[in-house]
């Protein structure tokens, strides 16, 4: 079994490295996988992509060309891959869809944390000699309310997080309610009632036609002025403009961000001293009210190790042919 890495790093190349009980034969790439690169897949059986590796009709025909019959995600999301398509080509996806919830979540609680305090700005400011205090007002968080959206794994460590230290009340909007705190200290509601109630609004859903653009004009109208919004999921549940505009106007107090646009081109990769030209990334850099992270809240040293070790046990059960929930169907 030959697998084509996309998109590698030096963690993924030690972590993987390091679970290959099998003896699999393992090439790190660091390209991500495009038309162009796609072509390097040959003699693999499986290529292994990350978040922002987009998998689109045409270059699952070049994997197709190329006999390569799995396409391993090593990552939660799955949006960025035509799966749809990939299995009328009978080539299989699967993903890690569980590897560290703690890790998001407690990256959620940071950029909540940082947000409400500006930690950031006074860190900025002290390094430079300023010690003054303008600006660094802000609220106490306990008894405010959490409004969260998308409720599996990752809000339930948050809410537990949210409620138990910080005495916050929970708002919960799912599809699908969570039996095992809905009894306790969680209230379901609508999205209308999580908008007009939440002081802070935390994004746990997928990217899915449904939740695109869930965050708009209309909903931020509905929110409480002075709302944090704090994303950990997918940049596109929000409508960029509507975003800026929320933030210009005053009614979004703080927007904190694990991830971005068109982070596709631009995270994971030093760009020091050039000009991106990509004009809403550099108002977001520049705003004062926007703290961005680079897509990092599942990188730590446990979630790696789970990554690589569940990506080993899809690779197992697509070769012996069992059943495995983390098939992307
Ligand atoms: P998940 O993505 O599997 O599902 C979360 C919940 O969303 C489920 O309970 C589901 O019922 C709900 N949902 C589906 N459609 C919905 C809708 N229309 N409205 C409201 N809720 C809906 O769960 P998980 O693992 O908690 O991940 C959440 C998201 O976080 C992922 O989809 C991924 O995009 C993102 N993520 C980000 C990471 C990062 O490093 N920033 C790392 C891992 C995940």
């Amino acid at each position: 079994m030959k697998i084509t890495f996309y998109s590698s790093k030096k963690y993924d190349t030690d972590s993987f490295k390091k679970h290959n009980l099998e003896n699999y034969e393992l090439e790190f790439l660091e390209s991500s996988l495009t038309q162009e690169s796609a072509a390097l897949s040959k003699w693999s059986d499986a290529v292994c992509v990350f978040v922002n590796d987009r998998v689109d009709a045409k270059i699952i025909d070049i994997l197709k060309k190329n006999w390569v019959k799995l396409i391993l995600l090593r990552c939660a999301g799955f949006d960025k891959v035509d799966h749809q398509y990939a299995a009328t080509q009978w080539i299989k996806v699967m993903r890690v869809p569980m590897y560290s919830p703690h890790a998001v979540a407690q990256h959620a609680l940071w950029l909540l944390l940082c947000a409400n305090r500006n930690i950031h700005t006074a860190n900025n400011r002290v390094k430079k000699n300023n010690f003054t205090l303008d600006w660094l007002i802000w609220s106490d968080i306990q008894d405010k309310t959490i409004g969260i959206i998308g409720t599996w794994l990752i809000w339930a460590i948050f809410a537990k997080m949210m409620h138990w230290w910080f005495g916050c009340n929970i708002l919960a909007y799912d599809i699908v309610q969570s039996e095992e705190l809905i009894s306790l200290w969680v209230k379901y509601t609508d999205l209308e009632d999580l908008f007009t109630q939440s002081d802070i609004i935390s994004l746990h859903c997928p990217l899915f036609p449904s939740t695109k653009n869930m965050i708009n004009k209309q909903s931020i109208e509905q929110m409480k002025s002075w709302v944090m919004i704090i994303n950990t999921s997918r940049w596109e549940l929000v409508e960029t403009h509507d975003i800026l505009d929320g933030l210009d106007q005053g009614k979004i107090w703080y927007f904190a961000t694990d991830v971005y646009e068109n982070e596709q081109n631009i995270f994971f990769t030093d760009h020091e001293d050039k000009d991106l030209k990509d004009p809403v990334l550099k108002k977001l850099q520049e705003h004062p009210k926007v703290l961005l992270t680079p897509h990092q809240a599942f990188l730590t040293h446990e979630a790696l190790d789970q990554i690589a070790k569940t990506t080993f046990v899809n690779i197992k059960d697509f070769i012996k042919g069992n059943e495995s929930h983390n098939y992307v169907l």
